[in-house]
């Protein structure tokens, strides 16, 4: 319900202005005039965000300077002493991190044959997999190809993906729903059986596949049913704090903590897949997020205190449409479908300012822009916004498309008392997902031999730049060719005696460049109390 007296004189003008609107399809930018929106706006290009890293494998390379604290902060483990004698598991893979990607990596880690043990910090399933909404991305459909799935996805991401990697994800993209179908996904489907796909920002073909808004959980619980049914050991409330090497210098286990009493675990494994997810909680620059509680870039600290390689560390993605109002959902994800079905972003003058389905980068910078230079964001009371104009989707679609194809996002503003099918919503961009990460071969495994990464915490398949519903989509493809992988490798691997030697040379290495900053990493959990007591 708004009733501030300046969003409703706004809110005046977007409704008297919707019948021509609706009309309207703004031009697309010029390959320019997207580079220089973004040199100027993206929070990317912020360069006094930025810190360059002293010690470790990326040493001068820019990264958020929130992370480079984590990277280059002090082990958990720095001033103790741990027996790495008797570990209390000792497995063929242990996969850390329950979300869609480690839950896809067990899952074929034990059709291999692998003694497979999952360890999550929270609970399985709690993971940005659950909150992803809009969609996955496959060509499936006949007017579409993995090729042209390639072509958008290499260009969306400003053509710095890996190509290896991006074409084992769009060519495996048409198996990988066949797979979710097959576990029990249900995606929609029109009356004769075949899929509904739409457009998602960045696509020149309609082939995002949903689950109404609720695609991310409607695969996550899937993906979890069956590695519950398959009895594969699943450790909750237990973090890996470190990995573990043996004395060939190959990743052998990890050190874990039991997230309750602080108790220490060893795990000894023949290869290891992390697949821990992205960053958000880490609120870059001070966005707010749509990501899960437990998105603090774990992974990608364990990787790079053991020397893996991290690559485009430096790029995040801030989803263009974060709710901005009521403040209780802030941050909270509105998804792209919605302007895939036909909803448009309107500045506080009623102008629909840009072409709703850009790629998220572009979109994100130019909802900035409008709420700082330009001058034209509604004011709330978390700072500047635009309008997403969602009654627009039932004059297009018919009415009753936004409770059968978006009910996640009729219900969460419904709790509020705003009816997104008769009032527009206040969005503003907000940190959504890591494109960085660690760096992997196409077989999954990072520059540490042994060890795997899969999912968010993998850099290099998106660019610098993702695309709409290709996250789901690699969770599921690097998800299962990691657990295949490491699987099959692991039928090659003794390993020998377990030490922590990488994390004492790396407390060295932080002495030698001088590094004070005493930051203890991995982070594992947001400390919102303490961000409260700073700002206070
Ligand atoms: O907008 C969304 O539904 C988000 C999808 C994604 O990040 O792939």
């Amino acid at each position: 319900m708004y009733q501030d007296k300046m969003i409703l004189e706004s809110l005046k003008k977007v409704e008297a202005a919707r019948a021509e609107n609706v009309k309207l399809n703004p031009r697309r930018m010029s390959a320019e005039e997207k580079e220089q929106l973004l040199a100027a706006y993206h929070p990317d290009y912020r360069q006094d965000q930025f810190s360059v890293l002293q010690i470790g494998a990326n040493q001068g390379e820019k990264v958020p300077t929130e992370l480079a604290a984590l990277l280059q902060g002090k082990s958990r483990l720095a001033d103790c002493k741990v027996n790495l004698e008797n570990p209390d598991y000792d497995v063929d893979v242990l996969v850390i991190g329950g979300g869609g990607a480690g839950a896809s990596a067990a899952i074929e880690a034990d059709n291999g044959g692998a003694k497979v043990m999952v360890v999550t910090k929270l609970r399985m399933g709690d993971a940005n997999t659950m909150m992803a909404e809009g969609g996955i991305q496959a060509a499936d459909k006949e007017n579409d190809s993995p090729a042209q799935h390639f072509l958008d996805a290499y260009g969306g991401g400003h053509f710095a993906a890996q190509k290896d990697l991006l074409y084992k994800l769009v060519t495996e993209a048409p198996e990988a729903i066949q797979w979710l179908s097959s576990l029990g996904v249900e995606f929609d489907k029109a009356p004769d059986g075949t899929m509904i796909t739409t457009h998602g920002g960045g696509t020149s073909r309609k082939r995002m596949h949903a689950a109404k808004d609720y695609s991310g959980a409607e695969i996550m619980r899937t993906l979890r049913d069956e590695v519950l049914n398959r009895g594969i050991p699943v450790v909750d409330y237990t973090a890996a704090i470190e990995l573990l090497k043996d004395e060939k210098g190959n990743c052998a286990g990890a050190v874990l903590m039991n997230m309750e009493n602080g108790e220490l675990y060893i795990a000894r494994a023949k290869t290891v897949i992390l697949a821990t997810g992205g960053a958000g909680r880490l609120h870059y620059q001070g966005f707010p997020t749509s990501n899960h509680y437990g998105a603090t870039a774990d992974g990608l600290v364990l990787g790079y205190r053991a020397g893996a390689r991290l690559l485009y560390a430096d790029t995040l993605q801030y989803h263009p449409t974060g709710a901005a109002f009521p403040a209780q959902i802030f941050g909270a994800l509105v998804t792209e479908k919605v302007r895939s079905l036909g909803a448009m972003l309107i500045n506080a003058n009623g102008e629909a300012f840009m072409n709703p389905l850009e790629t998220r980068d572009v979109s994100a910078a130019s909802i900035i822009r409008e709420c700082s230079d330009r001058n034209n964001g509604v004011q709330t009371p978390q700072g500047k916004a635009v309008w997403l104009d969602t009654p627009m989707i039932e004059i297009k679609g018919g009415a009753g498309t936004i409770e059968k194809r978006i009910p996640a996002m009729m219900r969460m503003f419904g709790k509020y008392g705003i009816d997104i099918r008769k009032e527009p919503i206040l969005v503003y961009p907000t940190l959504h997902y890591q494109n960085g990460g660690l760096k992997i071969t196409a077989d999954g495994q990072s520059d540490l031999e042994n060890l795997f990464v899969a999912g968010e915490a993998v850099g290099g398949i998106h660019g610098r730049n993702r695309l709409m519903g290709n996250s789901l989509l690699d969770i599921i493809v690097f998800g299962r060719n990691a657990g295949r992988n490491a699987a099959e490798k692991a039928k090659q691997v003794t390993v020998g005696a377990l030490n922590l030697d990488h994390v004492a040379e790396f407390e060295e290495k932080r002495r030698a460049a001088g590094i004070s900053d005493d930051t203890v990493s991995p982070k594992l959990l947001p400390n919102y109390t303490r961000l409260r007591e700073r700002r206070e």
